[in-house]
Protein backbone atom coordinates (compact mmCIF):
# COMPACT_ATOMS: atom_id res chain seq x y z
CA UNK A 1 0.00 0.00 0.00
CA UNK A 2 2.47 2.36 0.95
CA UNK A 3 4.37 1.33 -1.81
CA UNK A 4 1.47 2.04 -3.96
CA UNK A 5 1.24 5.81 -2.55
CA UNK A 6 5.40 6.72 -3.29
CA UNK A 7 5.00 5.65 -6.90
CA UNK A 8 1.63 7.10 -7.46
CA UNK A 9 3.70 10.49 -6.17
CA UNK A 10 6.91 9.43 -8.16
CA UNK A 11 4.64 9.07 -11.15
CA UNK A 12 2.79 12.73 -10.75
CA UNK A 13 6.20 14.78 -10.27
CA UNK A 14 7.57 12.87 -13.48
CA UNK A 15 4.37 13.84 -15.49
CA UNK A 16 4.71 17.39 -14.22
CA UNK A 17 8.18 17.83 -14.88
CA UNK A 18 8.00 16.12 -17.87
CA UNK A 19 6.17 18.99 -18.81
CA UNK A 20 9.59 21.31 -19.12
CA UNK A 21 10.78 23.35 -22.39
CA UNK A 22 12.48 21.38 -24.61
CA UNK A 23 15.86 21.87 -25.73
CA UNK A 24 15.56 22.86 -29.46
CA UNK A 25 13.87 25.71 -28.08
CA UNK A 26 15.37 28.96 -27.81
CA UNK A 27 16.99 30.15 -24.84
CA UNK A 28 14.62 32.12 -22.62
CA UNK A 29 15.57 35.94 -22.14
CA UNK A 30 16.17 37.05 -18.82
CA UNK A 31 14.18 39.39 -16.06
CA UNK A 32 17.51 41.43 -16.22
CA UNK A 33 18.21 41.91 -19.77
CA UNK A 34 17.90 46.11 -20.32
CA UNK A 35 17.02 45.06 -23.75
CA UNK A 36 14.45 42.49 -23.05
CA UNK A 37 11.74 43.34 -26.24
CA UNK A 38 14.06 42.70 -28.67
CA UNK A 39 15.87 39.79 -26.86
CA UNK A 40 12.10 38.67 -27.01
CA UNK A 41 11.39 39.07 -30.76
CA UNK A 42 15.09 37.41 -31.62
CA UNK A 43 13.69 34.32 -29.70
CA UNK A 44 10.69 34.20 -30.78
CA UNK A 45 12.13 34.36 -34.92
CA UNK A 46 14.21 31.71 -33.72
CA UNK A 47 10.78 29.25 -31.93
CA UNK A 48 8.61 30.26 -34.67
CA UNK A 49 8.90 26.82 -36.65
CA UNK A 50 8.13 24.96 -33.75
CA UNK A 51 5.54 26.90 -32.65
CA UNK A 52 3.85 26.39 -36.27
CA UNK A 53 4.72 22.93 -36.48
CA UNK A 54 3.11 22.90 -32.15
CA UNK A 55 5.41 21.81 -29.84
CA UNK A 56 4.26 18.31 -28.24
CA UNK A 57 6.23 18.43 -25.51
CA UNK A 58 4.05 21.36 -23.87
CA UNK A 59 0.82 20.91 -25.50
CA UNK A 60 0.38 23.47 -28.06
CA UNK A 61 -1.23 22.30 -30.99
CA UNK A 62 -0.06 23.50 -34.62
CA UNK A 63 -0.81 26.79 -35.72
CA UNK A 64 -0.42 26.22 -39.21
CA UNK A 65 -2.66 24.64 -40.13
CA UNK A 66 -4.50 25.66 -37.51
CA UNK A 67 -7.46 23.15 -36.75
CA UNK A 68 -10.88 24.12 -34.95
CA UNK A 69 -12.94 21.35 -35.00
CA UNK A 70 -16.03 22.74 -33.10
CA UNK A 71 -16.79 26.55 -32.71
CA UNK A 72 -20.49 27.98 -31.78
CA UNK A 73 -20.74 31.97 -32.60
CA UNK A 74 -23.92 33.21 -31.14
CA UNK A 75 -24.09 36.79 -31.00
CA UNK A 76 -26.52 40.09 -31.78
CA UNK A 77 -24.75 43.51 -32.76
CA UNK A 78 -27.65 45.31 -33.31
CA UNK A 79 -31.32 44.45 -35.92
CA UNK A 80 -29.20 44.51 -38.45
CA UNK A 81 -26.30 42.32 -37.60
CA UNK A 82 -26.74 38.95 -35.89
CA UNK A 83 -25.08 35.90 -36.33
CA UNK A 84 -25.88 32.67 -34.76
CA UNK A 85 -23.33 29.87 -36.39
CA UNK A 86 -22.15 26.49 -35.62
CA UNK A 87 -18.82 25.79 -37.54
CA UNK A 88 -16.85 22.18 -37.87
CA UNK A 89 -13.94 21.15 -39.37
CA UNK A 90 -12.65 24.62 -39.51
CA UNK A 91 -8.74 24.33 -40.92
CA UNK A 92 -6.79 27.69 -41.54
CA UNK A 93 -3.63 28.04 -43.40
CA UNK A 94 -1.68 30.98 -42.94
CA UNK A 95 -0.21 31.97 -39.96
CA UNK A 96 3.42 30.32 -41.33
CA UNK A 97 3.71 33.86 -43.35
CA UNK A 98 3.43 35.74 -40.26
CA UNK A 99 5.25 38.82 -39.93
CA UNK A 100 5.86 39.83 -36.76
CA UNK A 101 5.55 43.72 -36.60
CA UNK A 102 6.07 44.86 -32.74
CA UNK A 103 7.15 42.77 -29.40
CA UNK A 104 7.42 44.89 -26.79
CA UNK A 105 7.33 43.22 -23.20
CA UNK A 106 8.26 44.51 -19.69
CA UNK A 107 9.50 41.63 -17.80
CA UNK A 108 8.83 44.12 -14.62
CA UNK A 109 5.05 44.62 -14.94
CA UNK A 110 4.32 41.72 -17.04
CA UNK A 111 2.43 43.92 -19.69
CA UNK A 112 3.38 43.00 -22.89
CA UNK A 113 2.10 44.10 -26.76
CA UNK A 114 2.49 42.31 -30.31
CA UNK A 115 1.89 43.48 -33.57
CA UNK A 116 1.44 40.70 -36.58
CA UNK A 117 0.22 40.77 -40.14
CA UNK A 118 -0.52 37.60 -42.23
CA UNK A 119 -0.16 38.20 -45.60
CA UNK A 120 -2.35 35.46 -46.87
CA UNK A 121 -4.99 33.05 -45.37
CA UNK A 122 -7.32 30.21 -46.78
CA UNK A 123 -10.05 29.05 -44.54
CA UNK A 124 -12.19 26.12 -44.97
CA UNK A 125 -15.28 25.06 -42.65
CA UNK A 126 -18.86 23.24 -42.39
CA UNK A 127 -20.99 26.05 -41.28
CA UNK A 128 -25.25 25.93 -40.06
CA UNK A 129 -25.85 29.43 -39.72
CA UNK A 130 -28.91 31.93 -38.68
CA UNK A 131 -29.10 35.57 -38.29
CA UNK A 132 -28.79 38.98 -40.20
CA UNK A 133 -26.27 40.12 -42.05
CA UNK A 134 -26.92 44.15 -43.02
CA UNK A 135 -29.77 43.64 -45.70
CA UNK A 136 -29.16 39.84 -46.12
CA UNK A 137 -30.73 37.38 -43.80
CA UNK A 138 -28.67 34.11 -43.37
CA UNK A 139 -29.50 30.86 -43.23
CA UNK A 140 -27.64 28.52 -44.42
CA UNK A 141 -25.94 25.02 -43.91
CA UNK A 142 -22.60 24.18 -46.39
CA UNK A 143 -19.13 23.99 -46.97
CA UNK A 144 -17.78 27.23 -46.72
CA UNK A 145 -13.99 28.60 -48.34
CA UNK A 146 -12.21 31.35 -48.38
CA UNK A 147 -9.10 33.63 -48.89
CA UNK A 148 -8.08 36.77 -47.10
CA UNK A 149 -5.57 39.25 -47.04
CA UNK A 150 -3.57 41.15 -44.54
CA UNK A 151 -4.84 40.69 -41.95
CA UNK A 152 -2.95 42.61 -38.84
CA UNK A 153 -3.35 42.00 -35.27
CA UNK A 154 -2.45 43.78 -32.06
CA UNK A 155 -2.52 42.16 -29.10
CA UNK A 156 -1.70 43.92 -26.00
CA UNK A 157 -2.09 41.29 -22.85
CA UNK A 158 -1.34 41.90 -18.61
CA UNK A 159 0.16 38.97 -17.54
CA UNK A 160 -0.32 37.76 -13.47
CA UNK A 161 1.54 35.03 -11.45
CA UNK A 162 -0.43 31.81 -10.53
CA UNK A 163 -0.02 28.73 -8.83
CA UNK A 164 -0.30 24.93 -9.17
CA UNK A 165 1.41 21.94 -8.33
CA UNK A 166 3.25 23.93 -6.22
CA UNK A 167 5.13 25.66 -8.76
CA UNK A 168 4.70 29.15 -10.77
CA UNK A 169 3.02 29.70 -13.47
CA UNK A 170 2.26 32.91 -15.93
CA UNK A 171 -1.83 33.52 -16.79
CA UNK A 172 -3.14 36.06 -18.90
CA UNK A 173 -4.81 38.48 -16.82
CA UNK A 174 -6.28 40.76 -19.45
CA UNK A 175 -6.18 41.23 -22.72
CA UNK A 176 -7.01 43.03 -25.67
CA UNK A 177 -7.44 42.48 -29.21
CA UNK A 178 -7.66 44.39 -32.49
CA UNK A 179 -7.95 43.02 -35.38
CA UNK A 180 -8.45 43.92 -39.25
CA UNK A 181 -8.84 41.63 -42.61
CA UNK A 182 -7.80 43.92 -45.70
CA UNK A 183 -9.97 41.84 -48.11
CA UNK A 184 -11.52 38.46 -48.88
CA UNK A 185 -13.34 36.57 -51.39
CA UNK A 186 -15.49 33.52 -49.97
CA UNK A 187 -17.56 30.51 -51.94
CA UNK A 188 -20.29 28.64 -49.72
CA UNK A 189 -22.04 25.65 -51.11
CA UNK A 190 -25.12 24.54 -49.89
CA UNK A 191 -25.46 21.17 -48.04
CA UNK A 192 -28.96 21.25 -49.97
CA UNK A 193 -27.94 22.03 -53.83
CA UNK A 194 -31.76 23.16 -54.02
CA UNK A 195 -30.88 26.00 -51.45
CA UNK A 196 -27.36 27.10 -53.13
CA UNK A 197 -28.91 30.12 -54.13
CA UNK A 198 -29.95 31.44 -50.54
CA UNK A 199 -25.77 30.37 -50.03
CA UNK A 200 -24.64 32.52 -53.28
CA UNK A 201 -26.82 35.51 -52.12
CA UNK A 202 -24.01 35.26 -48.81
CA UNK A 203 -21.11 34.93 -51.02
CA UNK A 204 -22.07 37.33 -53.32
CA UNK A 205 -22.67 39.73 -51.27
CA UNK A 206 -19.50 39.54 -48.89
CA UNK A 207 -17.67 39.18 -52.43
CA UNK A 208 -18.64 42.71 -53.44
CA UNK A 209 -18.96 44.31 -50.14
CA UNK A 210 -16.11 43.02 -48.07
CA UNK A 211 -14.99 46.18 -46.27
CA UNK A 212 -18.33 46.98 -45.57
CA UNK A 213 -19.22 43.29 -44.19
CA UNK A 214 -15.89 42.78 -42.27
CA UNK A 215 -16.55 46.00 -40.60
CA UNK A 216 -20.09 45.15 -39.65
CA UNK A 217 -18.94 41.78 -37.86
CA UNK A 218 -15.40 43.29 -36.64
CA UNK A 219 -17.03 43.20 -32.82
CA UNK A 220 -17.98 40.01 -32.88
CA UNK A 221 -14.83 38.51 -34.81
CA UNK A 222 -12.24 40.65 -32.36
CA UNK A 223 -14.32 38.77 -29.97
CA UNK A 224 -14.01 35.43 -30.59
CA UNK A 225 -10.91 35.89 -32.07
CA UNK A 226 -9.57 37.01 -28.84
CA UNK A 227 -10.93 34.40 -26.43
CA UNK A 228 -9.38 32.32 -28.64
CA UNK A 229 -5.64 33.59 -28.29
CA UNK A 230 -6.25 33.90 -24.64
CA UNK A 231 -7.35 30.90 -24.18
CA UNK A 232 -4.44 28.88 -26.47
CA UNK A 233 -1.73 31.36 -24.94
CA UNK A 234 -3.00 30.48 -21.28
CA UNK A 235 -3.19 26.53 -21.83
CA UNK A 236 0.79 27.03 -23.09
CA UNK A 237 1.59 28.84 -20.23
CA UNK A 238 -0.03 26.62 -18.11
CA UNK A 239 2.47 24.03 -18.36
CA UNK A 240 5.78 26.19 -18.67
CA UNK A 241 6.98 26.83 -14.93
CA UNK A 242 7.31 31.03 -14.54
CA UNK A 243 11.10 30.41 -13.41
CA UNK A 244 11.63 28.52 -16.98
CA UNK A 245 10.46 30.85 -18.89
CA UNK A 246 11.62 33.69 -17.37
CA UNK A 247 14.85 33.15 -15.66
CA UNK A 248 16.29 36.07 -13.69
C1 LIG B 1 -27.97 32.66 -28.49
O1 LIG B 1 -27.99 33.76 -27.59
C2 LIG B 1 -29.30 34.17 -27.21
C3 LIG B 1 -29.18 35.47 -26.40
O2 LIG B 1 -28.07 35.47 -25.55
C4 LIG B 1 -29.97 33.02 -26.46
O3 LIG B 1 -31.28 33.40 -26.08
C5 LIG B 1 -30.02 31.79 -27.35
O4 LIG B 1 -30.54 30.71 -26.65
C6 LIG B 1 -28.63 31.44 -27.88
N1 LIG B 1 -28.72 30.37 -28.87
C7 LIG B 1 -27.96 29.29 -28.83
C8 LIG B 1 -28.17 28.30 -29.91
O5 LIG B 1 -27.12 29.12 -27.97
C1 LIG C 1 -8.22 30.59 -52.73
O1 LIG C 1 -6.90 30.56 -53.24
C2 LIG C 1 -6.53 29.30 -53.75
C3 LIG C 1 -5.07 29.37 -54.13
O2 LIG C 1 -4.74 30.55 -54.78
C4 LIG C 1 -7.44 28.96 -54.95
O3 LIG C 1 -7.08 27.70 -55.47
C5 LIG C 1 -8.88 28.95 -54.46
O4 LIG C 1 -9.75 28.72 -55.57
C6 LIG C 1 -9.24 30.26 -53.80
N1 LIG C 1 -10.58 30.14 -53.23
C7 LIG C 1 -11.51 31.08 -53.37
C8 LIG C 1 -12.83 30.82 -52.68
O5 LIG C 1 -11.32 32.11 -53.99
Amino acid sequence: MKLKIVSCILLQLVLVSSLSIPDYLPERCKLSDPKYSNCLLRQLEKARPYLIKGIPELKLPALDPLIIPYQTVNRTLNELVSINAICKNVKILGFSGAIIEKVRANPKTLIGELSITVPHFHMELEYDVTGQLLVIPLRSRGYCEGNFTNTNYHIRANMKRIEHDGEEFFQIDKISLKSRVENGFVKLISKNPELQFAADTIANFYNENPRLVMDAINPIYVEYARDFFQEEINKGLYNIPAKELLPE
